[in-house]
C-alpha cells in the first residue's frame, strides 16, 4: 500500500513582530484583554511589499532542504491561502516559477483556516493514486492585509506567516486519513464581504476586511474540532490515548483548551504556537508542525492529529504517522 509520508517541513515568519502592547498604542485594547481572551501575546507582520508568495517561498525552500531534495524533485504544488498575491495566476504558479520546477501541476486551495488540511488531503490523493511522487504542500498568509485595524474585535487576533511540508510516496505509513467538511450556511459568521466579481468598488472603498461573529465562531469551532478528531479516530480504529500530538489550528487558546478538554486530552500533548504567532489562518498548522519537528518534540513514528476550523465554515482533520 502506498502512503503519502512527510519527509520535510519548513516555515517562515516575517521579521517584524507586533506585541500586544504595541497594538494597544493605536487600538483600544490591552495586553491583558488579548491574552485572557485569546492567549495571543504577539504576531508577525509582513513588511511593506512582502507578499504571501514571498513567505511561501522561504517556507518551501526550508521544507525542500529538510527533505534533502532539490525544487526540481517536486512534481505537485498545492498551496492553501486566503490572501493570494494576485487574482490570477494562482499563488502556487507564482511560487512554482520562483522554485523553477516548471511543468508540474500547481494550484491554490481556498478554505481559509482549514486550508492546509484541505491542501494536505488533496495532495494525499495525488500521491496515493500515483499521480505525484513528491508533493509540496504550503499554507501561507498575509492575513493582516485584510484586517480592519479600527475593529478591535478582529485585528488583535491574526498574524502573517507560512509553513510547508514535502510529501513523498512511501510503503511506510504516512497520512492515514483525512476528513474534510464544510457548511456554507455559516458563511456570514466569518467573511470578507467584497470580492472581485462584485467589481472592485467595494475593495477600493476600503471595505475588504474580515468581519466575524466571534461567539458563534467560538461555539462552532469547539464543537466541530472535537467531532472531527473523534471521526478520524473511529475511522482508524484508534483511541485518543494512542495519539502522541494534537496539532490544532492556532486560532485561540480558549478554543484549543476547550477542544482538548472535550477530548479528555492533556494539554501536554497539544502543540501550541498561538501565543507567539497569533492566528495565521492556513499557515498556522504547518507553522506549529515545523516548530515541533525542529525542537525535537515530534519524533519519527509518532501519531499526529492535525485539525482545523475556519471560514466557510470549513473544518477537517489529518491523522498521520510522522
Ligand atoms: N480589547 C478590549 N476589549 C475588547 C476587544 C479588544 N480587542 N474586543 C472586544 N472587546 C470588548 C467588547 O467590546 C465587549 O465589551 P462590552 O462588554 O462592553 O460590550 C467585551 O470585550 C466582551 O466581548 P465579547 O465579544 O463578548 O468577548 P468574548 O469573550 O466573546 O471574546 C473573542 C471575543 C476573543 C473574539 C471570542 O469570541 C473568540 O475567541 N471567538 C472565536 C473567534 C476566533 O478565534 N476567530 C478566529 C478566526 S476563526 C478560526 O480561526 C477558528
Amino acid at each position: 500500500m502506498t502512503y503519502a509520508r512527510i519527509i520535510g517541513t519548513g516555515s517562515y515568519l516575517p521579521e517584524k513582530v507586533m506585541t500586544n502592547e504595541e497594538l494597544a498604542t493605536f487600538v483600544d485594547t490591552s495586553d491583558a484583554w488579548i491574552r485572557e481572551r485569546s492567549g495571543i501575546g504577539q504576531r508577525h507582520i509582513a513588511a511593506e511589499g512582502e507578499t504571501t508568495v514571498d513567505l511561501a517561498e522561504h517556507a518551501s525552500r526550508r521544507a525542500i532542504e529538510a527533505a534533502g531534495l532539490q525544487p526540481e524533485d517536486i512534481d505537485l504544488i498545492v498551496m492553501a491561502t486566503t490572501t493570494p498575491d494576485q487574482v490570477f495566476p494562482s499563488s502556487a504558479c507564482l511560487l512554482q516559477a520562483r522554485l523553477g520546477n516548471v511543468g508540474s501541476p500547481a494550484f491554490d486551495i481556498q478554505a481559509v483556516c482549514s486550508g492546509f488540511v484541505y491542501a494536505l488531503s488533496v495532495a494525499d490523493q495525488f500521491v496515493r493514486n500515483g499521480s505525484a511522487k513528491r508533493a509540496l504542500v504550503i499554507g501561507a498568509e498575509t492575513f493582516t492585509r485584510i484586517l480592519n485595524w479600527e475593529d478591535r474585535t478582529t485585528c488583535v487576533l491574526f498574524g502573517d506567516g507560512a509553513g510547508a511540508v514535502v510529501l513523498e510516496a512511501s510503503e511506510e505509513q504516512g497520512i492515514l486519513s483525512t476528513h474534510l467538511h464544510a457548511d456554507g450556511r455559516y458563511s456570514e459568521c466569518l467573511h470578507v464581504p467584497p470580492g472581485v466579481s462584485q467589481g472592485y468598488q467595494a475593495v477600493l472603498e476600503g471595505r475588504a476586511w474580515v468581519e466575524m461573529k466571534g461567539s458563534e465562531v467560538f461555539r462552532m469551532a469547539v464543537a466541530k474540532m472535537g467531532e472531527v478528531v473523534e471521526e478520524a479516530l473511529e475511522a482508524n480504529g484508534l483511541n485518543r490515548e494512542e495519539l502522541d500530538w494534537l496539532i490544532p489550528h492556532q486560532a485561540n487558546i480558549r478554543i484549543i483548551k476547550a477542544t482538548a478538554r472535550k477530548l479528555h486530552m492533556s494539554m501536554d500533548k497539544v502543540v501550541l504556537t498561538v501565543e507567539h504567532h497569533g492566528n495565521t489562518s492556513a499557515a498556522s498548522i504547518p507553522l506549529a508542525l515545523d516548530a515541533a519537528v525542529r525542537d525535537g518534540r515530534v519524533q519519527r513514528g509518532q501519531l499526529l492529529m492535525l485539525e482545523a476550523f475556519g471560514g466557510g465554515f470549513t473544518w477537517g482533520s489529518a491523522l498521520l504517522r510522522y
